[in-house]
């Protein structure tokens, strides 16, 4: 979809919630998902980084943002159902959740990959994802049509060596969109995966740090999917493995 170009109103009074809100691909979703109109609900652990986003926000005339510093990992699940109530008490309804945060952690093959790190990057990539998913269901199932978009990655599509728990939560992640995608055929709530390709962040950087981040895509370059995904133009796309191009220089002069 690397040519949509959707209505400035596509995501008008719709309510967004996006993990990892606060950097790379999570925050220009952020911002353009409420350039097209979206309240969007930022969830971070680093509530800095979530306040320079509800900045831009705010300071472009977007919908104002709703912010919640929440630490994916150490959260135990009281608090993923209390946020889910606050969200329901603040909106009534949810119309997108994109399920972005992740940790990388530890490059290492198999062998020594440490245990402790191992469970702390499957708890935020995996459980973490599972956990939001559960509380915000009910909110879900209020919206008219909603999406629900996990993100994946090329070594969660096939194995690449040395890429351990980050790899495997993104396989694990590609089957819990199945699933789930399975149980709500016939719902009114689409869920579906997208894989960005090599973008210029930081978990990015930390994993290639020999690589010139100028030759990457910045993340509002890639945006595309994601904004299709989001609003109702992909009513009927549910339980895909998608991808996330970067957007041609031609796409990019025109927005
Ligand atoms: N960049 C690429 O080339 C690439 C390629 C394939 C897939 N991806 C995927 O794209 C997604 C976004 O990554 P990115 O590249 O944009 O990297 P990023 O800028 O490092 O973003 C990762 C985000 O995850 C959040 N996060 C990590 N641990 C958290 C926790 N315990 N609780 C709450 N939030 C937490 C971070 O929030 P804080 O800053 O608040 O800690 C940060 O905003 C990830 O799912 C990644 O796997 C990226």
């Amino acid at each position: 979809m690397q040519d949509y170009n959707p209505d400035k109103n596509l995501l008008k009074e719709r309510i967004i919630l996006i993990t990892g809100a606060g950097s790379g691909i999570g925050q220009a979703a952020a911002k353009k998902f409420a350039e097209h109109g979206a309240t969007v609900v930022l969830l971070g652990r680093n509530e800095r980084r979530l306040e320079e986003t509800y900045d831009q926000i705010d300071a472009a005339g977007w919908p104002t943002p709703a912010l919640i510093p929440f630490d994916l990992e150490k959260a135990p699940k009281e608090d993923y159902y209390a946020l889910g109530e606050s969200l329901y008490q603040e909106f009534g309804q949810l119309h997108g959740l994109l399920h972005n945060a992740a940790k990388l952690a530890l490059l290492s093959r198999i062998d020594d990959f440490d245990p402790e790190t191992w469970n702390s990057v499957i708890q935020v990539n995996l459980n973490a994802a599972f956990l939001l998913t559960q509380a915000c269901l009910p909110l879900l199932r209020k919206a008219e049509d909603a999406s629900i978009l996990f993100t994946s990655d090329q070594v969660g599509r096939k194995g690449r060596a040395y890429w351990g728990a980050y790899g495997v939560s993104k396989f694990a992640v590609e089957g819990l969109m199945q699933t789930l995608a399975d149980e709500l055929e016939n719902s009114q709530i689409r869920v579906n995966s997208i894989a960005p390709g090599p973008t210029q962040t930081s978990l990015r950087a930390w994993a290639y740090p020999g690589e010139d981040p100028t030759t990457l895509p910045q993340p509002d370059h890639i945006m595309s999917n994601y904004l299709y995904l989001m609003g109702p133009d992909s009513k009927a796309i549910h339980g895909q493995a998608l991808s996330a191009p970067a957007e041609t220089q031609a796409d990019i002069s025109s927005t």
